[in-house]
């Protein structure tokens, strides 16, 4: 697709009010950034609202790492996305494989997560990917198929959907797939798109995470169909994120 690099830095659950410098350091390394590149950086929750009126009028824009399938009501705990807009958010990341994994959130509750988050005019980073067993069995398309099918709302409004590539024995483990073996599901990925959206499907960013550093990001986004990067660990090294940004 064209447009565009987007680059992604999720937090997890790091960040102190102390760690407001690394947004500040990376939001001055991004000024001087070319048109070709946007940047999202996924606060903890609790750093969001502060992290809005820090990054006021920079080119790093904000996003929450999770939100409620709910509208609002008796969820203790939950945020919901009407809470991370006010908040400052444009962007949510949802169905992370850490969440898949330690909540067990399935396909459905994602995908109603997601229909949420649009409702609400944020943009939804769906993550999926396979996980190592499934990689051995020779299952990563399949399992990537079924992801999409039953995670990803049917929405019309695909400039808000965004998906994530990120194979769960790549995420903070140094491995990355080979070049090839992302270029092919990438690839897998944009086919499904086209099929369940036809050609608008085409519009739909896909973004490849797991295990990015600045020594790779080049080639990956060299990659076809590759719109961009969910980076983690790296993300809270000002000075590391921001080398990934300028490979865009
Ligand atoms: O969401 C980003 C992520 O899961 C990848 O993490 O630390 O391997 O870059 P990391």
């Amino acid at each position: 697709m064209t447009g565009p690099y987007l680059i992604a830095g999720n937090w997890k659950m790091n960040g102190l009010n102390s760690s407001l410098a690394v947004l500040e350091e990376t939001a001055r390394s991004c000024e001087h950034l070319n048109e070709e590149v946007d940047v999202v950086v996924f606060p903890p929750a609790t750093l969001l609202a502060v992290s809005s009126i820090l990054l006021k009028d920079t080119r790093v824009q904000l996003g929450g790492q999770d939100c409620s399938s709910e509208v609002s009501g008796a969820f203790t705990g939950e945020i919901s996305a009407s809470m991370l807009k006010d908040a400052g958010a444009k962007f949510v990341i949802l169905g992370h494989s850490e969440r898949r994994q330690r909540h067990a959130e399935s396909d459905d509750l994602v995908r109603r997560k997601a229909i949420q988050a649009v409702q609400e005019g944020l943009k939804a980073v769906i993550c999926i990917g396979e996980i190592a067993q499934e990689k051995a069995d020779g299952k990563t398309l399949a399992a990537v198929s079924d992801q999409i099918l039953y995670s990803v709302p049917r929405t019309s409004a695909v400039d808000q959907i965004v998906i994530a590539y990120e194979p769960k024995w790549a995420i903070g483990t140094g491995v990355t797939p080979t070049l090839d073996e992302i270029a092919v599901v990438h690839k897998h990925i944009r086919v499904e798109l086209l099929a369940h959206w036809g050609e608008s499907g085409r519009g739909i960013r896909i973004l490849y995470g797991g295990s990015v550093k600045p020594s790779n990001a080049t080639e990956i986004l060299a990659i076809s169909e590759v719109g961009g990067l969910l980076v983690g660990g790296a993300s809270l090294d000002a000075k590391q994120f921001s080398a990934i940004c300028e490979h865009g």
